[in-house]
C-alpha cells in the first residue's frame, strides 16, 4: 500500500504545479462522499493525494464538509500522514494577516455531528491532548523555516461552526481564552484523522484580524489574502513532500496505533 502524504487544502490550492503525474480518482466509503474526488500524483518521490475540502469551486460549505468522508477516502488511498491546511482569522499581533500557523492546539466550538467514527455499538476514547503529530509537525516546522515568510510555530486554533463569522462578542471572548487564530474546519477533521491512525499536522494560513483591530472580516478580504499566499503554501507543500515524512509510526504521539488503547466494547460482545 503507498505511503502516501495527504493533502487537504481550502481555497485557492486547488491546483498545484509541482503535482506531477495527476488523476484525479472517485472514492466512496462507509461513511458516503469526500468534498471531490482525490487527485492522486508525485510531489518530488513522495506520492499524495490532494482532496480540495469545499469540492473544486467551493461548493460545500464548512457546516456541509462529510468530514468522516474525506478522512475515510485519505486512509482509503493509503495516506499515511496528513497536511491540513486553511484560511483562519488571527487574535492578535503576532499571527497579522499574511502568516502562517503552525497548529498545535485546538478549541472547539462547533456543534455538527459526524465527529467520531465511533458510536453505534462501538465505543471509543483516542487520546487526544496532544492533537496534532509532533514528528510530521517538526517536518513542517523545517519547511516553514526554509520558506522564509512570516510564520509562527505552535497556536491554538478556535474553531467556529460557522458559516458565519463570529459575533464582535464571540470574537473576544475566544481571544480572552488565549487562541491564537479562529477557522471553521479544523475539528472534526484533526479528531478524525487521530481515529484513523494517521499524523496530521495543520497550518492556519491567517487571512484577517478577526479581533485585534476595528475591521470587520469579510469574504473579500479572506479571498484577497488566500490569493496572495497561494504560491507560498504551494511551495511549503512541495517542501513538506519532499524532506522527510513517510514515516508514520514512529511519533510520540502514536498517531499510527491511536486505536490500540482505545477501544472499550468487548470484541466478542
Ligand atoms: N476563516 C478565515 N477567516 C476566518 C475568521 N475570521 N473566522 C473564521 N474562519 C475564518
Amino acid at each position: 500500500m503507498a505511503n502516501r502524504l495527504g493533502l487537504i487544502g481550502g481555497s485557492g490550492l486547488y491546483r498545484m504545479p509541482a503535482l506531477a503525474d495527476g488523476q484525479w480518482i472517485e472514492i466512496d466509503t462507509a461513511w458516503g462522499k469526500p468534498s471531490d474526488a482525490l487527485l492522486l500524483g508525485t510531489i518530488g518521490d513522495r506520492e499524495v493525494a490532494f482532496l480540495p475540502r469545499h469540492g473544486r469551486g467551493h461548493r460545500v460549505a464548512p457546516h456541509e464538509i462529510n468530514y468522516r468522508a474525506n478522512i475515510a477516502a485519505l486512509k482509503a488511498a493509503g495516506c499515511t500522514e496528513v497536511l491540513a491546511i486553511s484560511a483562519a482569522g488571527g487574535f492578535h499581533g503576532d499571527v497579522p494577516p499574511g502568516s502562517f500557523v503552525l497548529v498545535d492546539q485546538y478549541i472547539d466550538r462547533t456543534v455538527r455531528g459526524g465527529r467520531s467514527f465511533f458510536g453505534q455499538g462501538i465505543v471509543a476514547h483516542v487520546a487526544f491532548a496532544r492533537p496534532v503529530c509532533g514528528r510530521l509537525n517538526a517536518i513542517v516546522a523545517a519547511a516553514l523555516a526554509e520558506e522564509g515568510g512570516p510564520h509562527r510555530i505552535g497556536g491554538t486554533m478556535l474553531v467556529i461552526e460557522g458559516p458565519q463569522f463570529s459575533t464582535r462578542a464571540e470574537s473576544l471572548l475566544h481571544k480572552s481564552w488565549g487562541c491564537d487564530v479562529v477557522g471553521m474546519t479544523g475539528l472534526p477533521e484533526a479528531r478524525l484523522a487521530r481515529e484513523a491512525e494517521l499524523c496530521y499536522a495543520s497550518v492556519a494560513m491567517v487571512t484577517d484580524n478577526d479581533a485585534w483591530s476595528d475591521e470587520e472580516v469579510d469574504v473579500a478580504t479572506v479571498i484577497a489574502t488566500m490569493g496572495a499566499n497561494v504560491v507560498r503554501a504551494q511551495a511549503l507543500v512541495s517542501s513538506v513532500a519532499t524532506t522527510g515524512g513517510g514515516q508514520g509510526g514512529s511519533c510520540a504521539e502514536g498517531c499510527s496505533h491511536a486505536l490500540d488503547a482505545a477501544v472499550i466494547t468487548a470484541r466478542d460482545a
